[in-house]
């Protein structure tokens, strides 16, 4: 049996617990067994069956020789940093759900875990339960990944997909993913794209094998979306997405997060309500997509879980991620090409059409004066500059 100790006991933590002991029998099968020993806390918890396990120091856990496996729910990365750090120096395995220490820490934190012969896993930080990191790092490693597009926050697909189906405005389907428990009372990291873009910038960290800042992404979240872009959408037979996405190509890397107005034969069009999917593009297989519930605490858990086997099973070895130090320097995105759909006042249709190739198809009769157009293929930095130039656009988004 190995012992384990989970730090935080929150949503994903009380979930690791839930899950380990719900689940002995599934988890004795395919490792000796894990067993919680410690819970650590600030807080009490009077009544939870497992409060005898849980303890208010740290100390304890990193000098347990018995701790072998260390379950990291804290969030944060400050305490959740330090803490995490301790204990793979004292050679415990860690596991965790938490993307911000991944961005920001994981490549120092895999090379402190290679140097004391045990692993740092982080499954959960992305996609939440769904095996995207372990897929990357093992199942896809004879190909040659071209181009990740993730749906990797619940909260904003809840929110899109409110505004289509019930034709809620923005600030109606925020209230409403905030009454269901999606939504953070604060939901900046959800709506303005920070959260999309630090799970990205991991996937896109592990596919070139070097260090991607979430900073260097170009970030656009959708509170800028309205009911008239959803309806322009539907009008085409599209659906708008929050894509993360990163591009490998002339052995470069262009990463961004933005919102996307998508074909609905796209894949990525069907992953409705809170749910997640990553469609990878790669050389030999093709387009694979993975697709779950990319939050919640039993899905998150269980691929926290899930790490604490795989670690069980290396006790003494190191479960490497080819994640290096050395920092990615992005393509520069104003390189990238791709279509976009242009809302112009119908006044401005002529100058509009001088200056950018368009497609024969046009969407009008969704806003009064305006009329939707769909470009050609144009690099990022030229479409900015030259619609930056003309009067009456009413807006765009990508495609
Ligand atoms: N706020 C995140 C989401 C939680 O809505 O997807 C999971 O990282």
């Amino acid at each position: 049996m190995a012992e384990v100790a989970v730090l935080g006991y929150g949503t994903v933590g009380s979930g690791v617990v839930e899950v380990i002991e719900n689940n002995r029998d599934a988890i004795s099968k395919r490792c000796e067994g894990l067993h919680v020993k410690y819970i650590l806390d600030l807080r009490e918890f009077p009544g939870d069956p497992y409060e005898d396990r849980v303890i208010h120091e740290f100390d304890p856990i990193v000098n347990d020789p018995e701790i072998k496996i260390v379950c990291e729910t804290m969030g944060g990365a400050t305490f959740a940093y330090k803490y995490t750090k301790a204990c793979l120096e004292a050679g415990k395995s860690v596991c965790t759900s938490n993307k911000e220490l991944v961005e920001k820490y994981g490549a120092e934190l895999s090379r402190t875990a290679k140097e004391n012969n045990c692993s740092y896993l982080f499954e959960a930080s992305v996609g939440g339960g769904i095996p995207v990191i372990r897929t990357i790092n093992e199942a896809l490693t004879a190909e040659n990944i071209e181009s990740i597009c993730g749906i990797l926050n619940g909260t904003t697909n809840y929110i899109l997909h409110r505004m289509e189906t019930a034709g809620l405005d923005f600030d109606a389907a925020l209230k409403e993913a905030q009454e269901l428990g999606y939504a953070e009372k604060d939901p900046t990291a959800d709506i303005e794209g920070h959260d999309p873009c630090r799970k990205i910038a991991i996937l896109a960290s592990l596919v070139c094998g070097k260090k991607v800042d979430y900073e260097q992404i170009l970030m656009e979240g959708i509170k800028d979306l309205s009911i008239t872009d959803i309806k322009y959408a539907k009008a085409a037979d599209k659906s708008i997405k929050l894509i993360a996405k990163c591009e490998f190509k002339n052995g470069g890397c262009y990463s961004i997060v933005s919102p996307r107005m998508i074909d609905n034969s796209n894949p990525l069009a069907m992953v409705k309500d809170v749910f997640n999917a990553v469609l990878i593009h790669s050389d030999m297989l093709d387009d694979s997509m993975y697709y779950g519930r990319g939050a919640g605490k039993l899905a998150t858990a269980s691929a926290v879980v899930g790490d604490a086997v795989e670690c069980a099973n290396n006790i003494g070895k190191t479960i490497n991620c080819g994640w290096s130090e050395e920092k990615a320097v992005l393509s520069d995105i104003n390189e990238l090409e791709q279509s976009y759909f242009v809302r112009v006042k119908n006044e401005s249709i002529d100058a509009f059409k001088a200056a950018v190739k368009t497609k024969d198809r046009v969407i009008e009769g969704v806003a009064g004066g305006e009329t939707g157009f769909f470009t050609e293929s144009m690099a990022e930095g030229e479409f900015k500059k030259t619609i930056a130039a003309l009067n009456g656009v009413v807006g765009y988004i990508r495609m």
